[in-house]
This record gives C-alpha cells, sequence and structure tokens, in this order.
C-alpha cells in the first residue's frame, strides 16, 4: 500500500513509526513531516493546511490510503476534498470535526444529544462574558472558541484572572478562533483522554490515556497542548470505561451521523470523571497529541488495516485491537517560553542515540544546513518508554531524557503521578 501521512509533530512521528512497521505498507509519504520522520521515510515539503496540493501529492504517489494527523488539516476540509475524487481517508469531514473545531457547536450537539458536559454559556461580547461570570463559582473557566493548539482555555481561580482572559481571548490573541468565548462550570474530578475510531457506521474503542495539560510539576502554570502522557491510565477502570462508552462515544456518533455528517477516523473524547460520571471536557477530532505517542507504543496489532478499515467502512470487519499489557510513557522537552512565544534555534544533540525501551519522537525540530538539529517551536521532542511496569518505563524515558544536550528546553518531571502515587 501507498500512505500519505499528513502533518509533522511527535504525534505523526510516532504514527509514521508504526505505519513502517506495517508489512503491508509498500511507500509512506508524510507531508510536511519532520527531521525524525525523515529518518522513517519520504517527506515532502507541503503544509499540513493545503489541501489542493495534498490532494495532488495523493494522487502523484497513487495513495491508498491518506492519514491526517492534525486538527488543522481536518478544519481545511482535506477528507472532504479525498472523497471527492475518490481517495480513501482516515480523518473526518470538515462538518464532523466541528467536534473539535468549534466549542460553541459542541455544546450546542451535547445539548441536542443528551451528552453529559459542563453547564456553560456561548459570548461574543466581553460586557456579556463578564456578566455572565454572575452564574458560576471559582475558579472560572474560560475558553475560546476555535482551535487555538491547546492554549485557549484558562482556568482562572478568580473573577480578575477570569475577565483577563475574556478580553484577551475577545481582544485578538487567537484571531477568529477567539471571536466567541465559553464560559463554562469548573467540573471537579479526575482528566482522561479515550478514544474510538470509527468507519462512520461502526465503532471501536481505541485505549486510553492520560495527559498532563498545565506547564510545570505540580499541575502548576499554564495550560498546553500536553507536557506527558502515559497509558493505561488507572482512572480508567472498567466501569468508567463502559461509563464514557455509553454516555459520551455512542451518542456522540450516532448524534453526528444523525446530523448528516458520518464520522470517520478517531474520536478523542476528553473528559472528567466526576462524582456523578463521566462528563465531557471537549472532543478532539484526531489522535491526543502526546497520548498517541503512548497508544502507538503499546499497540501491539498492526496500525494499517484499522486506519484503512475505517476509511473504508470495514471495521466491521475488523478483531478489537491487541493492546500490550506494558505501560507506556512519554515526557515532553519543551523550548523555554512554552506555552508563550518559545525560544527557538537551540542546537539538540543526543536526541537520536539509542536507549533501550525508548523510541525519541520528533514533535517541532529542524536541520540547520549544517545538519544540527534544532528546536523549532513549542513542544521540540517526545522522549517516551516501554517497560514492564510503569515505574520502569519512567525510569527509562528520564535516563534518556538527561542523556539529551539541549540547554533551552524545560520538561515536567513528575509523568505518571497521578498512578505513581496511587
Ligand atoms: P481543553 O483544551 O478543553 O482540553 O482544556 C484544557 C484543560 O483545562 C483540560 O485538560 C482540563 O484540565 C482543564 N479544563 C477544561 N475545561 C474544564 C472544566 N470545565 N472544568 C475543569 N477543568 C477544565
Ligand atoms: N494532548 C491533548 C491534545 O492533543 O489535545
Amino acid at each position: 500500500m501507498n500512505i500519505l501521512l499528513v502533518g509533522s509533530g511527535g504525534r505523526e512521528h510516532a504514527l509514521a513509526w508504526k505505519i513502517a512497521a506495517s508489512p503491508l505498507l509498500t511507500r509512506l509519504v508524510a507531508a510536511p513531516g519532520n527531521p525524525g520522520i525523515a529518518r522513517l521515510c519520504e517527506v515532502r515539503d507541503v503544509g499540513a493546511a493545503d489541501v489542493p496540493a495534498l490532494v495532488a501529492l495523493a494522487a502523484e504517489i497513487a495513495a491508498d490510503l491518506v492519514v491526517i494527523g492534525p486538527e488543522v488539516t481536518v478544519e481545511a476540509g482535506l477528507a472532504d476534498a479525498l472523497e471527492a475524487v475518490g481517495v480513501p481517508c482516515f480523518g473526518p469531514s470538515a462538518a464532523a470535526g466541528q467536534l473539535e473545531s468549534s466549542k460553541a457547536f459542541t455544546k450546542a450537539f451535547c445539548d441536542r444529544h443528551g451528552l453529559p458536559t459542563a453547564a456553560y454559556v456561548v459570548c461574543d461580547k466581553a460586557d456579556a462574558a463578564k456578566a455572565a461570570l454572575d452564574r458560576f463559582q471559582p475558579p472560572y473557566v474560560v475558553k475560546a472558541d476555535g482551535l487555538a493548539a491547546g492554549k485557549g482555555v484558562v482556568v482562572a481561580a478568580d473573577r480578575a484572572e477570569a475577565e483577563a482572559a475574556i478580553d484577551d481571548a475577545l481582544g485578538g490573541r487567537f484571531g477568529a478562533a477567539g471571536a466567541r468565548v465559553v464560559i463554562e462550570e469548573f467540573l471537579e474530578g479526575e482528566i482522561g483522554s479515550l478514544f474510538a475510531i470509527c468507519d462512520g457506521a461502526t465503532h471501536q474503542l481505541f485505549g486510553w490515556a492520560q495527559d498532563h495539560k498545565r506547564a510545570f510539576d505540580n499541575d502548576r502554570g499554564p495550560n498546553t497542548g500536553g507536557m506527558g502522557a502515559y497509558s493505561p491510565a488507572a482512572v480508567f477502570t472498567p466501569e468508567l470505561v463502559e461509563q464514557v462508552h455509553a454516555r459520551l462515544v455512542e451518542p456522540a456518533l450516532r448524534g453526528i451521523a444523525a446530523d448528516g455528517a458520518p464520522y470517520r477516523g478517531v474520536l478523542f473524547v476528553e473528559l472528567m470523571a466526576t462524582r456523578d460520571g463521566p462528563k465531557l471536557v471537549e472532543f478532539n477530532a484526531r489522535f491526543g497529541d502526546p497520548e498517541c505517542q503512548v497508544l502507538m507504543l503499546r499497540l501491539d496489532s498492526d496500525l494499517v488495516p484499522y486506519l484503512l478499515a475505517c476509511a473504508t467502512g470495514k471495521l466491521d470487519q475488523m478483531p478489537p485491537p491487541a493492546w500490550s499489557d506494558d505501560p507506556a510513557i512519554c515526557v515532553v522537552l519543551a523550548a523555554d517560553g512554552y506555552p508563550g512565544a518559545p525560544k527557538a534555534g537551540g542546537a539538540i544533540a543526543g536526541a537520536d542515540a539509542d536507549f533501550e525501551g525508548v523510541e525519541v519522537f520528533h514533535a517541532a525540530t529542524m536541520l540547520d544546513h549544517e545538519g544540527v538539529l534544532r528546536a523549532a517551536g513549542g513542544r521540540v521532542l517526545n522522549v517516551c518508554a516501554r517497560a514492564d511496569t510503569l515505574q520502569e518505563a519512567r525510569d527509562r524515558a528520564y535516563a534518556a531524557v538527561a542523556a539529551i544536550d539541549w540547554p533551552d528546553g524545560f520538561h515536567r518531571s513528575d509523568i505518571g503521578w497521578r498512578a505513581l502515587g496511587r
């Protein structure tokens, strides 16, 4: 099979690593890819939201399957454009992808289809948004409506911070994505990420993990796209998995199909396990980053048949995926300044050394003209490990982190704390 993989982050490096191991693969091309991905397959300098160029590239390589990594590609409508020319695509249409690309859409969707989620108000004027805070207790949760790379959410301890977040979003910090804000009830509980793959009609659960959204140890600092993850996560008892499946996954996939946009691809359910059961925090129309990295380390089955089955409506013919019992962990190395303006360009040494049981995925790197690896974004490297126990996996990952020489970066030193502290 010829496969085109779209994206350039750590999630896509992990997907490329798993796809490259498939016996079904003839040729893998990634666009735009990154230097880590380029060690596994061909990369082409085509942007992840450049739909016409991606469709042309799929035709050029006679792609049997296109795999969408990031949300910007979903929002840009690549799946729709590929459907029009008959190329199978793993990744939802732009209409189905609104489950991620608009929080206001998703809140109304939850009301319409009876999914449990936090109480909320949507506003496009600062005065109204600030007045709406009266209806909630601190801490206040203020979210930009659209895509903001995981940085559009502020959990504010007090009213002044909440009002500043409202002014920030409506004042244009996130561009059009912040033209509306959603103010919502703070949900008390433990957070979790659960994945389901779907072919438009049939679905299967596809693993779960726990992310660490705050920038610094002990869950302090601003929200980020995710500073580390591990899987399996102890919060996912069999009972919770069953509840998330019945109360969130099934009604979401049924609802989006009933709304005329059957879902093909992976639905990422971010939920809070509250005293009253799971409640939706948000949907994403793609794999989690860095959750995907730990899932790929634990997936024993070949990934490609599942991606193809989703793209071609044949998921009912697939057995449930096989997962290793071994836990996996991912530690994100981020550039100083992230999630604000990251320090770019710092040289990185030792990222490609061999560590037992460890994979280092590139999330935002570049090679300069002398072949030196340099930081090129916020989250730069993902150091991932698998072992018999979570403690061992964690020790392996942090030993590899210590061996990487990159003075401009930081990382959390407590990934997996909830599970290890239990
Ligand atoms: P999101 O970008 O929606 O995933 O939100 C980022 C993070 O903010 C989540 O991972 C949660 O830790 C936190 N968060 C978002 N919404 C809520 C909420 N309603 N209650 C409590 N925490 C929230
Ligand atoms: N790690 C959470 C996300 O991908 O949005």
